[in-house]
């Protein structure tokens, strides 16, 4: 389980990314923080694009920068997000992250922390918002 500080640490790393998100086009701001197993934080914003589809959301991000320094086994994101950078309401994460998410991250245990502040945040599982989700061992 996730102690206080760790979430606290979480909350802080994702709205410290808001200053990075580049979104000309919507100028909805998503900033993320992931948590591995080894400890490390590993953040991520969303960047925009102008032929739109090439966008990456800060969930993918994250994950990406991680998979490609070798870490691969995750505890758990902060995800804030809102207009402008204006924390109001949770941003779930869309479904294509959940779904690399799912590649990665074992739903029972993989924690998603959706926060609009320090005091105020949920934290679901990915099984809770991926039920029954596709995932790697349905390949074998
Ligand atoms: N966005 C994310 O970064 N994460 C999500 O899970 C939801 C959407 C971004 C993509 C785009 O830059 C903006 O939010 C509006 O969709």
């Amino acid at each position: 389980m996730l102690d206080e500080k760790t979430i606290r640490n979480m909350i802080s790393a994702a709205i410290g990314q808001l200053a990075f998100s580049y979104t000309p086009y919507s100028y909805f701001k998503v900033g993320a923080a992931l948590l591995a197993e080894n400890g490390e934080i590993y953040t991520g914003c969303n960047i925009e694009n102008a032929a739109y589809a090439p966008t990456n959301c800060a969930e993918r991000t994250a994950f990406f920068k991680a998979v490609s320094e070798g870490v691969k086994d995750f505890q758990a994101i902060c995800i804030v997000g809102g207009k402008d950078g204006v924390l109001t309401e949770y941003t779930p994460p869309c479904g294509v992250c959940r779904q690399v998410m799912m590649e990665f991250c074992r739903p029972d245990t993989f924690q998603i922390i959706l926060a609009v502040s320090q005091e105020e945040y949920e934290v679901f599982s990915l099984k809770e918002l991926m039920p029954m989700g596709f995932g790697p061992g349905n390949l074998l």
